[in-house]
């Protein structure tokens, strides 16, 4: 079983696919973390991430044990994550990443649940269920503010809100595999849903007859 689930920034991906494989015994894939990971190493390396040439090869030397780095789910790292995201070539690269994952799930699972951005759209547009989760800009930028405010970081809501919109931008602007919902995806507006809200209906989506 493949499940995609796509959306902007913030919009309770992450914690969607987390319930959802626990629930299926499926193994998990935030394909965010890639493009933080290629991101992230052309930040420190002091390179620019917009550069083709130095981001393809830092996409190509990426390896497994690169997600699992501290760092990723700071603010720099997406947005640099948001600009490598915008190069054609660096996308190609870790289509295979991505495909290879879904095709042969590790730890012996029976299939994958992958969250992104195109992940309906172009990675996987074979999958079984796939949905897409939306939020408003304002609400998703609280979400993150609270979950900074709660690890104890420096957290402040104008310019998350800011950075959410420009990276907003980005992902849907891009040429390359933007974000948008595949025309077969459930859409879910999650402004307004907690988080057991938002796995009741992908549970009701993704199995009807038991709902
Ligand atoms: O989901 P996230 O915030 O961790 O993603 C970081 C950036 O990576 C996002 O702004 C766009 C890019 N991305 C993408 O282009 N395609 C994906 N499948 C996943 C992420």
């Amino acid at each position: 079983m493949i499940i995609a689930v796509d959306g902007p920034a913030a919009s309770g991906k992450g914690t969607l696919t987390e319930r959802l494989a626990a629930h299926f015994d499926l193994a998990r894939l935030d394909t965010g973390l890639i493009y933080r990971a290629v991101g992230a190493k052309i930040l420190r390396d002091n390179d620019n991430p917009e550069d083709p040439v130095v981001a393809v090869a830092a996409a190509r030397a990426l390896c497994f044990t690169d997600l699992k780095q501290d760092g990723l789910r700071l603010e720099e790292a997406g947005l640099a994550a948001s600009r490598v995201a915008a190069l054609p070539d660096v996308r190609a690269v870790l289509l295979a990443f991505q495909r290879d994952f879904a095709a042969c799930p590790p730890n012996g699972k029976m299939g994958a649940v992958l969250d992104g951005r195109d992940i309906g759209t172009v990675v996987c547009p074979d999958a079984h269920h796939k949905l897409f989760l939306m939020a408003s800009a304002d609400v998703r930028a609280m979400r993150r503010y609270k979950e900074l405010q709660a690890r104890g970081a420096e957290a402040i809501y104008a310019r998350i809100l800011r950075d959410i919109k420009e990276r907003d931008t980005r992902d849907m602007s891009r040429s390359a595999a933007p974000l948008e919902p595949a025309t077969d995806a459930f859409v879910l507006d999650t402004s307004d849903l907690d988080t057991d809200e938002v796995f009741s209906a992908a549970l009701r989506y993704i199995n009807p007859q038991n709902s």
